[in-house]
């Protein structure tokens, strides 16, 4: 029997267009899923969009329209973009369509009948950027610093969840280790959170309209992240297929940026073992990076579409650029003006070039050749992406590449006869190189894996077509 695999990324707000933020964690969690696919496990990836909510409502009464024509619109432009990154999803899942919803009352209404839930006022700042309350003390000038926007001053009825009841618990988990939050530093700051204290928090919201309203209480939405988070259930099944559920739950990954590792590490636990339902085995929030040296962000307009990326270096590429900038798990810069130099150096100079040079030889050989067989690099890539190391994994190949770039300049199997012996050894230890790299590429590089692999396993190799023509 394969072992399955769960693996999710967040929900992306459809307030606006994705970006290379969006694609970062994607594409990461692309990599996970395709090689897990890779050794034999049933694997079901889900990404997808976020709906409900004020600053959703707002961004589309901005636009003019109707919130759901907006979400329509703007969940597609996910849904594209991600297509166009070559993801494997297996799901993408919104937050407003019914079995989303249909759940979500389900799970509102066991907490509820639990006596999880209770009645209260809550006074707060709430900052619609964010889509929750902030304290006196998280505020710069009186303004929330991720969105320069005063959070608005709240009074209304709310329901609460007990989290209290469950703090201890999921400390425990997390300190157990039953839970993993990675990084190890990511892990350290989840338990500081619970030194600082933590309180019960609202999960529904009076004047938001836009939202899943409360099964009990109908002048009541869901709080958007309440809600946001129940999709990883609700996608499975939760409330409608229960054997599907008990086949994919509980997630192996949720895979996020730190920025909202809270509401997954301590939040989102608290509810599921308040629903009575088991915890996800690793939560690992990777870091935030800026592009060009500034917080990437809408009003600065420095934002990057993924599609003019895939557009100008192509879907492999793209993928490769943006998991080889900096250490998984670590925050980082993205240079732009980099990618070009790095397209030409690392893929175009480097498994580009490699791959024809090689191909070349032995075409002019008479194409045949006996390949050895070199199995250790994929082995190393694959340890690297179980680690979700994946700089590290691209590193690795690159170094593949010049090595065996470093014994072709100094054998130069071109200068000898194209019989001699010595030179059809090479060759053939080369070949089985590239092969071993086009087998350690396939979870990052989908596309050019095939290529190389059903290429250079041709009984006659010919030359080949340039896999990433230089660009200029
Ligand atoms: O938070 N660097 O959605 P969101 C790295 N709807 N990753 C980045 C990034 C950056 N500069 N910018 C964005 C939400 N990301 C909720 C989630 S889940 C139940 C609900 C990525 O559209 C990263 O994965 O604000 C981050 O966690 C996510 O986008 C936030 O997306
Ligand atoms: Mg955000």
């Amino acid at each position: 029997m394969s072992t399955k695999f769960y693996i999710t990324t967040p929900i992306y707000y459809v307030n606006d267009k994705p970006h290379i933020g969006h694609a970062y964690t994607t594409i990461a969690a692309d990599v996970l899923a395709r090689y897990h696919r890779l050794k034999g496990d049933d694997v079901f990836f889900l990404t997808g969009t976020d709906e409900h909510g004020s600053k959703v409502a707002e961004s589309a009464e901005k636009a003019g329209m109707d919130p759901q024509a907006f979400c329509d619109q703007n969940s597609a432009l996910f849904e594209d973009a991600f297509k166009g990154l070559n993801i494997s999803h297996d799901i993408f899942m919104r937050t407003t369509s019914d079995r989303h919803k249909k759940s979500v009352q389900m799970f509102m209404q066991k907490l509820f009948d639990k006596g999880d839930i209770y009645e209260g006022v809550y006074e707060g700042l709430y900052c619609t950027g964010c889509e929750k309350f902030l304290t006196e003390k998280e505020l710069v000038n009186g303004m929330c610093p991720l969105h320069n926007r005063p959070p608005e001053q709240v009074k209304e009825k709310n329901y609460f969840f007990k989290l209290s009841t469950y703090l201890k618990n999921v400390r425990k988990l997390i300190e157990t280790g039953k839970i993993v939050v990675g990084p190890e530093s990511r892990k350290k700051e989840t338990l500081g959170l619970f030194d600082q204290g933590l309180e019960d928090f609202s999960v529904s919201r009076e004047r938001v309209t836009w939202g899943i309203s409360l099964p009990w209480d109908s002048s009541q939405k869901t709080y958007v992240w309440v809600e946001a988070l129940q999709n990883y259930i609700s996608a499975i099944g939760y409330g409608d297929d229960q054997a599907a559920f008990e086949k994919w739950w509980p997630a192996d990954v949720h895979l996020m940026a730190k920025d909202i590792l809270k509401f997954h590490a301590i939040y989102w636990p608290a509810l599921l073992l308040a629903a009575g339902l088991e915890v996800p085995n690793l939560i690992f929030a990777h870091g935030f990076f800026s592009l060009n040296g500034t917080k990437m962000s809408k009003s600065l307009g420095n934002v990057i579409d993924p599609n003019d990326l895939v557009k100008k270096y192509g879907v492999d590429a793209t993928r490769f650029l943006l998991l080889s900038q900096f250490p998984f798990g670590q925050d980082g810069d993205i240079k732009e003006s980099e990618f070009t130099t790095q397209f030409n150096a690392h893929l175009a100079n480097g498994v580009g070039n490699l791959t024809a040079r090689v191909a070349t030889l032995i075409d002019q050989s008479g194409g045949v050749i006996e390949k050895n067989e070199y199995s250790e690099l994929a082995l190393a890539t694959f340890a690297h992406i179980e680690k979700l190391a994946f700089h590290e994994a691209l590193q690795g190949i690159l170094d593949e590449v010049h090595k065996a770039d470093d014994r072709l300049s100094k054998e130069k199997p071109w200068e000898k006869p194209t019989d001699d012996a010595d030179r059809l050894k090479l060759l053939g230890e080369i070949a089985g190189v590239i092969m071993s790299i086009g087998h350690a590429l396939a979870p990052f590089m989908p596309d050019i894996s095939e290529k190389i692999i059903s290429h250079f396993s041709q009984s006659k190799i010919t030359k080949i077509n340039p896999l990433f023509p230089r660009i200029t």
